[in-house]
């Protein structure tokens, strides 16, 4: 069967799909095609300690991945971590010619395109570039940006309320927003609180969900220590449980990205969600609207020192749709917008 490039790269895409979040490495695809156009060997990263999607495609391969076209998502990394350098892998198995999507991001595995023609063997790069990169686009945020990226959950009446007069808080949205918020943390690398929260709500922050194998660490930012009973310190596995005793956002995830963070879940209250904006360190926000109004209580975000609309913080809705009996808007900022 004679595969075309693109058809190719939609494969490889649709290869590293397969791996449901391999943090702290990327999602990378990569399929072998032999000079007569078949398809000699595939392969997916599936994380840390696991061989990379090039090895496996060339382990799948064996002899026929000499002279064959290698279609990968990601540029080859030209780095020794926890497993050797794909360009090497590549070079050895002899193959010919290298066709990837998106430019290695982080500078200590990039450079791998000039390793390979160095090596003689023809490369290039930028083919379905944007679909590559968004297979892996908190990873490739955080490689650019050199901090983690964050999404502010909140769930807030109405009124803007996030807890009642008496502190209750429980439950404000109903129970499928609460699960839909488990989906996030399936996502996120690290969850995070302020000690308000611990104190008021004792949280687990664990993801409930069956299905889903890897925990997020659950970090908890404030100076108050931790007591040795919260549940957010014994939820299992209590190795991903981390407390910065700091109240800069800034270094709250600098200390996350020491430890291979690259997507935050913001699950604070009001306070902790008030420094993360006005540090301009919220990257979107997903906002559960639950259809009950409260009149008085905690608001969502207390005074950011904003007094008139022209200085407002704008954001921009990428997605809205009813779970359950809630609303949940997703929103990025949108420094564009500027009222007028
Ligand atoms: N509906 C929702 O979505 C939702 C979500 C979360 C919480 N809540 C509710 O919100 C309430 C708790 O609110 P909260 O604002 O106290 O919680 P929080 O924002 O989670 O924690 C605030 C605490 O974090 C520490 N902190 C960390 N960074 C800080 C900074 N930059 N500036 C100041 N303090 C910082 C401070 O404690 P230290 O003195 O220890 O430094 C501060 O008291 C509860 O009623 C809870 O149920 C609602």
């Amino acid at each position: 069967m004679i595969v075309e490039i693109t058809a190719a790269m939609q494969r490889a895409i649709e290869l590293a799909r397969q791996s449901a979040n391999p943090s702290p490495n990327p999602r990378v695809g990569c399929v072998l095609i032999s000079p007569d156009g078949d398809v000699v060997g595939e392969g997916w990263h599936d994380g840390p300690d696991r061989p990379h999607a090039e090895v496996v495609a060339i382990t799948e391969a064996g002899q026929r991945a000499a002279g064959a076209t290698a279609v990968v998502t990601l540029e080859p990394c030209n780095h020794t971590g926890r497993t050797g350098p794909c360009v090497q892998a590549l070079v050895d198995a002899g193959v010919g010619r290298v066709i990837y999507g998106q430019s290695d991001p982080n500078p200590e595995a990039a450079g791998g395109a000039g390793q390979l023609r160095a090596a003689g063997i023809q490369t290039e790069g930028g083919l379905m570039a944007a679909e590559a990169r968004d297979l892996n686009y908190t990873w490739s945020f955080a490689m650019e940006h050199g901090r983690p990226w964050v999404r502010w959950k909140t769930a807030a009446t109405l009124d803007g309320r996030v807890a009642a007069v008496d502190g209750s808080s429980r439950w404000i949205t109903g129970e499928e927003a609460r699960e839909d918020v488990h989906l996030l943390r399936a996502e996120a690398d690290a969850v995070m609180v302020g000690t308000g929260t611990l104190f008021s709500d004792d949280p687990e922050l664990t993801c409930r969900l069956p299905e889903v194998q890897r925990q997020p660490l659950r970090v908890v930012v404030g100076q108050r220590a931790v007591p040795a009973k919260a549940r957010i310190r014994l939820a299992e596995p209590m190795s991903a449980f981390v407390h910065v005793p700091n109240r800069q956002p800034e270094y709250a995830l600098a200390e996350l990205r020491r430890r291979g963070v690259h997507s935050v879940l913001l699950e604070g209250g009001p306070t902790l969600a008030r420094a993360f904006l006005k540090a301009g360190l919220v990257d979107s926000i997903t906002w559960y609207c639950a259809p009950l109004l409260l009149g008085a209580g905690r608001e969502v975000v207390p005074s950011l020192g904003i007094a008139s609309l022209a200085a407002a913080m704008r954001f921009k809705v990428s997605q809205l749709r009813q779970v359950g009996d809630d609303v949940r808007i997703d929103m990025e900022p949108d420094p564009g917008l500027d009222g007028s």
